[in-house]
Order: structure tokens, then sequence, then C-alpha cells
């Protein structure tokens, strides 16, 4: 095959703490995914450090582009276009993917397509079910974002609702980080929360007054720092080994989350007369929200599709994924593409 008519993407993602390339053939057949995490070396600060992530990035981006063409076993020649996360996202990190995309779609004489991240969080739900019909609402559910959208086609996204504060990543990892959990918080909470009782504690839902869509986290995290430390506000957070009963409160502060992502999700669906919800985003991964969602839904006839962990969080494939479709669409961008964090 030449590259004229090739219709293979090379798709790069380094928006945040995850250095990624990948190799999908005409928007959904994924021939290779290679994701880099830099969990390690933010762990110890409990977060991503935005310096540290850039350099990270910097060192990794080249290696990991080359894995991606050797395990899909293609060579540069064979890729038709290249697409790039462009937004929104740390500006140092996605500096460096950008750079790298536009030297390679200049040196090949390639088309250059930017990509939306939260947008292909959307679409690697698609990828992996070819009957889902448009238009469609998407939960993502992420460390930087927790907001529902109408999807009236792959690049028409229209938001209706969002965090008024934390997104419900970073209350999964700011509650871990209380617990004495590893970082990220998400998959340690959930790990815990499985020898837990999720009715253990009945900490707050938050649920728009005016009967609006909306989210918020922080009152929940708030509930959960001071059911550690008893009613006197300056007691210090108690030591892991002190904490009473951890895994109830794990469970219990999951099911908060999933109470609220589900209720307000469904509520979105019924708002908008939708009947088909996808999922994305690292929080996605939540075995929890996944099965509660698809209980939930499947009793108002509405159908929920979620990809498989590997897609929910932080990868190139869905920007190789969404990129073909843009591609498809006219909409190629230029050399001068520019990061955006927001
Ligand atoms: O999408 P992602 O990989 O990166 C961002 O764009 O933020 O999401 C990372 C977030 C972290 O906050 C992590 O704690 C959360 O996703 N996460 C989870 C689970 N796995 C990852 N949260 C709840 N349950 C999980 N199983
Ligand atoms: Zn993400």
């Amino acid at each position: 095959m030449t590259s004229a008519n090739s219709t293979l993407v090379l798709g790069i993602e380094s928006s945040c703490d995850e250095t990624a390339a990948a190799v999908v053939k005409a928007g959904t057949e994924i021939l290779s995914s290679v994701v880099h995490s830099q969990i390690e070396e933010h762990a110890e600060f409990g977060g991503v450090v935005p310096e540290l992530a850039g350099r990270s990035h910097l060192s990794k981006i080249l290696p990991v582009i080359n894995r991606a063409l050797v395990e899909a076993k293609v060579e540069l020649d064979d890729i038709g276009a290249i697409a790039v996360t462009e937004r929104p996202g740390l500006v140092g990190s996605l500096l460096v993917g950008i750079s790298a995309a536009k030297a390679l779609a200049w040196s090949r004489d390639l088309p250059l397509i930017g990509v939306h991240h939260i947008e292909a969080h959307a679409y690697a739900a698609t990828m992996e079910s070819d009957d889902l019909a448009f238009p469609l609402l998407a939960l993502i559910v992420s460390g930087g974002h927790t907001a529902l959208y109408r999807c009236e086609s792959f690049h028409e996204l229209t938001r209706i609702a969002t965090t008024l504060d934390d997104a419900a990543g970073e209350a999964f990892d700011k509650v871990a980080w209380l617990l004495g959990l590893a970082y990220p918080g998400g998959p340690s909470i959930s790990k815990l929360a499985r020898t837990g009782d999720p009715k253990a504690f009945a900490f707050p839902r938050y649920r728009p007054k005016d009967g609006s869509i909306g989210f918020s986290f922080s009152g929940l995290k708030t509930a959960v720092l001071y059911h550690l430390r008893g009613q006197d506000a300056l007691a210090p957070t108690p030591e892991p080994k002190d904490i009473e009963r951890r895994a109830d409160v794990a469970a219990s502060f999951e099911q908060a989350v999933v109470d609220a992502l589900v209720k307000q999700t469904l509520a979105a669906a019924k708002q908008e007369g939708l009947s088909t919800v996808v999922i994305g985003g690292g929080v996605a991964c939540n075995q929890s929200l996944r099965e509660h969602l698809r209980a939930e839904a499947e009793a108002q006839n509405i159908r929920v599709a979620c990809p498989s962990p590997a897609y929910c969080t932080d990868n190139a494939a869905m920007i190789a994924g969404l990129g073909y479709q843009l591609w498809r669409a006219g909409k190629t961008a230029n050399l001068e593409l520019d990061a955006s964090p927001r």
C-alpha cells in the first residue's frame, strides 16, 4: 500500500502523564497502541507534576512512536496521516506530541490532524461497537474532567453539564491519599472497596438544587475528611493503620461517586431524549460505575457502551481513530497547529 491511498493513521497523545502512540486502520482497527505511563514518576507527589511530565514526554516520545510502528508491523512510509492531541492538557506536555507530529507530517508530506482529547475519549467507545447511532450522550470522567456531552456526530459535541469543582478522578485521588492508599487513587480505592460495605456510611451525593444537571465532588471529599478526623476540623488525619473500617469508607465513598454519576447521566439522557450513552476517561474503568450504569440504564431502555479499560484511560488509539474521521471530513490542520490548555 502506498501512503497516498493508505487508511492508516499514526496517533500521538501527550496531554497529561501518558506518552502514547498508536496505529489505527480506517478509524477502528487498532494495529498497535503503546502507552508509557509516568505514574511512578509522579506517585511520590500524589498527582501530576507538570515540569516532570514535560521532561518525561520528551525522552519517551520517539521510542514510543517507534514501538507503535514496530508492533503494528508497518513503516512510516505506510502511514497515510498523523493525528495528535492538540488540547486540552498541560501545555508543555502537549507541545512535545505536537512537535513530533508536525516534524513527521512535514518530513513525509502527510496530512496533519489536531484532535480534541475529550472528543477522542467519547470516540473510544464507538471504536469497539460499530452499531452505535448518533446522536448519543457521552459521560467523560477522568482526573481532569467530569462532564456530559450531547454528541451529534464524532466531532459535534455540546457540553450539557460539568463539575462545579473537583473532577471525579481527582476526588478518587484525594480520598485515596487521605486513606493512605497508592496513587492513582481510583484503582486503589476500587480494590479496597471490594472488601467493604458500600452502605456502611451515608456520604453525600450532590444534586443541583434547581433540578438542573451537574456534578460536584468537593462536599463528598470534605465529608470523608471529617469522617476520618471526627468533628474536630483541626485534628490530624489519622495514620492509615489507625483508620477504622477503612474498606467500608472506601466502598461508601466509591458508591457515593457512582450514584452521583449514574443519576446525573440518566437525567441528562432523559432531558436530551437520547437512548445511547457512551463513557470514557480513566474513571470509566471503574467496575462499579460500569455495572450500576448498565443496570439502571437498561431498566430505562437506554443502551450503555463502555470501552475496554485500556481505551478508557489515556491512549493514542482513540486519537488515531478520531483523527481518521476528521481527516475524512476534511478537517486537517497546517504546521501552525498549536497547543491549547483549554
Ligand atoms: O483519563 P485518565 O487516564 O487521565 C486523565 O485525563 O485524567 O484518568 C485518570 C484518572 C485518575 O484520577 C484515576 O484515579 C482514575 O482516572 N481512575 C479510576 C479508576 N482507574 C483510573 N477511578 C476510579 N476507578 C478506577 N478503576
Ligand atoms: Zn484523558
